[in-house]
């Protein structure tokens, strides 16, 4: 959701546009008060330039918070009309330039809805960590995705989709961080590189992050991504929990093998409801409908053999190398499905 501004001052909307630039937002500009009346309320900010100001105030828009007043030299009756808008500030620029690229850089986007999706090793090194890289990456390609490692003891997510020696901030920084954390700050803060951003620990012994902080992170997180990733990890205890209610869908990498039945089976069965739980299956001699029959849960698919994977991830290239390699191509259709 972009903030609103309304002016046909070409003077104006150029500072108004290198002020947003500067913020990282990107503006809806109109210039006809009556047309603009279908974003006013949503608009999470909205800019009226003092050129359009006895238009806007004619046409009595609906009171609402976060209205400002823009001008480059404010005449007396800009105040008069600025208090018919209810008006929170009338900033004259170029004086008051920090102040409204303040205000911008405060905008959020509004409540975005990611796709949440959970990744569970039904058996020990199923390669549940290697498909939530592979869906974040994919995912990555066409909007931004997160992939969420929650995994103390770990190899560590970072490393296994090559952003290892980016900087950026991890569970550590967020532990210790207070306030609301904004969604286009998790979003630039991670390390992230194709579309693709990861939250893991730093190097050295980790802790479990608060079920507090875990809240805070993925609701940030599901308001600036189309796609959040977790990689729950089967030992987390209520954290794994919370983790599980907030997915969408989760899946259960199962190799399709009697060893591969029963110890998925034996994480399933505690669940009381399984829902929104699917199978990505690896391979095995078991076929698909005997999968299903044995632990009640659907195949979403089946999760291809990569070639090449540990080359790819030691290259720092993830799990993916490219678009046509088999893992991609599943995790793709599997992903245009779930949208
Ligand atoms: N689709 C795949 N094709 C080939 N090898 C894979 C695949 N998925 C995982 N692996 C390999 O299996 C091992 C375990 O994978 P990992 O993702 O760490 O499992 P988990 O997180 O379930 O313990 C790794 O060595 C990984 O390279
Ligand atoms: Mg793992």
């Amino acid at each position: 959701m972009q903030p609103l501004v309304l002016t046909r001052d070409p003077a104006l909307l150029e500072d108004l546009a290198r002020l947003a630039a500067g913020a990282g937002v990107r503006l809806d500009t109109r210039g006809d008060p009556v047309a603009a009346l279908t974003a006013w309320s949503a608009a999470p900010l909205v800019l009226v330039g003092d050129d359009l100001l006895a238009e806007v105030a004619a046409v009595a828009p609906p009171p609402r918070p976060g209205v400002v007043v823009v001008s480059h030299a404010p005449p007396a009756e800009v105040f008069r009309h600025a208090l018919d808008l209810r008006a929170d500030a009338v900033v004259d620029l170029p004086d008051g330039e920090s102040h409204l690229g303040s205000l911008l850089g405060d905008v959020e986007e509004a409540p975005g809805r990611g796709l949440v999706v959970g990744v569970l090793g039904g058996a020990g090194g199923a390669g549940a960590s290697t498909l939530a890289c592979a869906l974040g990456q994919v995912g990555g390609w066409t909007a931004p995705a997160l992939v969420v490692d929650t995994d103390p003891v770990g190899p560590g997510l970072d490393r296994l989709l090559g952003l290892d020696e980016e900087p950026g901030v991890r569970w550590d920084d967020l532990a210790t961080s207070t306030g609301r954390l904004g969604s286009r700050s998790l979003r630039e803060a991670v390390p992230r590189r194709d579309g693709v951003g990861v939250l893991t620990w730093s190097a050295g012994p980790a802790t479990a992050p608060t079920l507090s902080t875990v809240r805070d992170v993925l609701a940030a997180a599901q308001r600036g991504h189309a796609l959040v990733v977790l990689d729950v990890a089967r030992q987390s205890g209520a954290v794994a929990v919370e983790l599980m209610a907030r997915c969408d869908l989760v899946l259960a990498v199962t190799p399709a093998t009697v060893n591969g039945v029963a110890s998925t089976l034996r994480l399933v069965q505690p669940m009381g409801d399984t829902s929104r739980i699917r199978l990505a299956t690896r391979r095995g001699a078991v076929s698909r409908r005997d999968l299903e029959a044995a632990t009640g849960v659907a195949v979403a698919f089946e999760v291809p053999e990569q070639r090449g994977l540990a080359e790819a991830v030691d290259l720092g290239l993830g799990p993916v190398r490219h678009r046509r390699t088999p893992l991609g191509r599943a995790v793709a259709s599997f992903l245009a499905e779930a949208a």
